[in-house]
């Protein structure tokens, strides 16, 4: 049996260019890995792709992204042999942290490895971009500059200013449908149509600036969600007025995460938070980067 936990990801700022041709949205987006993970299980079987998860909101069949990604595989190498697959899910669904997509990139590189290597890196791109837009991310670990629909990735070096910094992610208990999200930009025309430029100055001031880092996260989808749910506006407001370095909508939504110089900090966000909006709602405190 081969076992691989699979990550998530924030996006630090997620800029809106336009509307394309083919309907997806035109973007530039940094993504920053998050070491909040879920585990898959992988066992070479006789025929059949047979998902289990343990997780029942989760579709098993061809709906999860998990099985799409394992039959995509094997109808590429050609083969008719099966795959056993068990997802037990720690990441929150439909959430903006991409946890699905991270699985499915877990998917390709794990069956990869179990058929002795047959595809490229490159291939494992392509095949990655044809499942979803944030798949091509989690072929590799490094924060990433993500243009195109978000599939063509340009990695990173780990910012020196998020060294030992922690992350406090909330999330409010409504997932938000990424398709949801993007076809409401024609109601925000500004967000729709972001300027270019914004990733890279991000990441231009994340090399030595972290504060200055702090106030240049942004992300257009949040123009549509905090108008539908005003309660991230208020999480996102309890961050700032406690000392979050930065605090934003994660990808579509619905997670919101608070940036914290240290565990300290964000473990005081993390109290701050719960003494205002109570216990109930799924949170987690995690490392963002290695000392
Ligand atoms: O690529 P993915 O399957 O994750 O995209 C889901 C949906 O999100 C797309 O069908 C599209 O409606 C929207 N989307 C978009 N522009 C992007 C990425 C996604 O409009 N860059």
């Amino acid at each position: 049996m081969l076992s691989k936990a699979s990550g998530c990801k924030v996006n630090l700022l997620l800029n809106v260019l336009g509307k394309r041709a083919d309907g997806y949205n035109e973007l530039e987006t940094v993504m920053h890995p998050v070491d909040l993970c879920d585990r898959l299980d992988f066992e070479r079987a006789e025929t059949g792709i047979r998902l289990s998860c343990s997780d029942n909101r989760l579709p098993t069949n061809s709906k999860n992204l998990a099985h799409r990604a394992a039959a995509l595989f094997l109808q590429t190498i050609g083969s008719n042999d099966g795959i056993r697959i068990h997802l037990h899910k720690q990441i929150p669904i439909a959430a903006g942290l991409g946890g699905g997509s991270g699985n499915a990139a877990v998917t390709l590189l794990a069956l990869n490895e179990l058929f002795g290597h047959p595809l490229e890196q490159v291939k494992l791109g392509e095949l990655a971009a044809s499942l979803g837009s944030d798949i091509p991310f989690f072929l590799q670990e490094n924060p990433a500059i993500a243009t195109g629909r978000g599939e063509i990735i340009a990695p990173l070096a780990p910012f020196p200013t998020l060294s030992g910094t922690y992350l406090v992610l909330v999330h409010p208990g409504f997932g938000i449908s990424t398709p949801w999200a993007y076809a409401q930009l024609s109601k925000f025309p500004a967000a729709a149509k972001g300027e270019p430029g914004r990733a890279q100055n991000l990441v231009s001031v994340l090399q030595n600036d972290l504060v200055a880092g702090g106030k240049e996260f942004y992300n257009s989808l949040e123009a549509p969600a905090l108008h539908k749910y005003p309660f991230l506006a208020l999480v996102q407001e309890n961050f700032r007025e406690n000392g979050a370095i930065g605090a934003l909508m994660s990808g579509s939504g619905s997670t919101t995460f608070a940036l914290a110089r240290s565990k300290t900090e964000a473990e005081k966000l993390l109290e701050k938070f719960k003494a205002k909006f109570g216990v109930n709602l799924w949170t987690a405190t995690v490392k963002l980067a290695p000392e």
